[in-house]
């Protein structure tokens, strides 16, 4: 915990350094999380909750079915899935997953069907397998995000939904202020604060079905296309 504190405050101090700080790759996302683990729903749990309960609400709107979570985390979503839906998690570090499997157990999530260590921009899963697929704090996160985009479409069938949930840089006013004083934590987390949203829009399989601000001040977007 003392070592999460000093990487903030180092973060916080090099203010001016920390776009490049953000650059990420699998093994520094895996070393991030593997400090973050034993912290994390303490940390992260309500501070990210609307967001992760609006794409809940998202995909329990939908006929039963199967539902990919990328970038699963420790699970903070999985009991809040109809039961009818059968869940799929994945994630890339071990030690998160590893507290999604102890949720799963002890709350005797049924539901939740596997929870696998994988990347979200190269997964093995057959074309079309899932009904919806949704990824939450994760695209800002990633270290190729045009990748998890492709993969996101690519195993949700036509006419299901690809659900996002994400924070998006804003040019101005003060959710540019508060995204600057919240820098050395996004950082912390391998987040890239400035991640514009057109990253993820304008792909032709996909039609935008909605575009919202979550949250209480709305510092989260729910993004909801139907795979076309
Ligand atoms: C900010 S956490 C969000 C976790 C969870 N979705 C939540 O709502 O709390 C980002 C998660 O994405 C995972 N992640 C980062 N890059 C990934 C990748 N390429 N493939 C799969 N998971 C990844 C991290 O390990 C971490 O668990």
């Amino acid at each position: 915990m003392p070592d999460l504190f000093e990487d903030v405050a180092r973060r916080w101090k090099d203010r001016s350094g920390r776009r490049a700080a953000g650059r990420i790759d699998d093994g520094a996302v895996r070393a991030a999380y593997a400090r973050w683990a034993p912290v994390y729903d303490r940390v992260f749990g309500a501070a990210l909750d609307a967001g992760r309960r609006a794409a809940v609400a998202t995909i329990n709107a939908l006929p039963a079915g199967r539902v990919l979570e990328c970038g699963v985390g420790t699970g903070l979503s999985l009991a809040a899935y109809r039961r009818d839906h059968r869940i799929t998690g994945i994630d890339l570090s071990p030690d998160m997953l590893d507290v999604a499997r102890r949720r799963v157990s002890e709350g005797a999530l049924d539901h939740v069907e596997a929870l696998e260590e994988a990347d979200a921009g190269d997964l093995s899963f057959e074309t079309g397998r899932f009904d919806a697929s949704v990824a939450m704090f994760v695209m800002t996160v990633v270290p190729d995000p045009k990748a998890v985009m492709a993969e996101l479409v690519r195993v949700t069938r036509p006419g299901g939904r690809v659900v996002i949930v994400s924070h998006f840089a804003a040019d101005r006013g003060w959710r540019k202020w508060i995204e600057d004083a919240a820098a050395p934590f996004a950082s912390a987390l391998g987040w890239h604060s400035d991640f514009p949203i057109a990253r993820i829009l304008g792909r032709d399989e996909l039609r935008l079905v909605e575009q919202r601000r979550v949250g209480p001040i709305g510092f989260f977007t729910l993004i909801v296309f139907e795979r076309l």
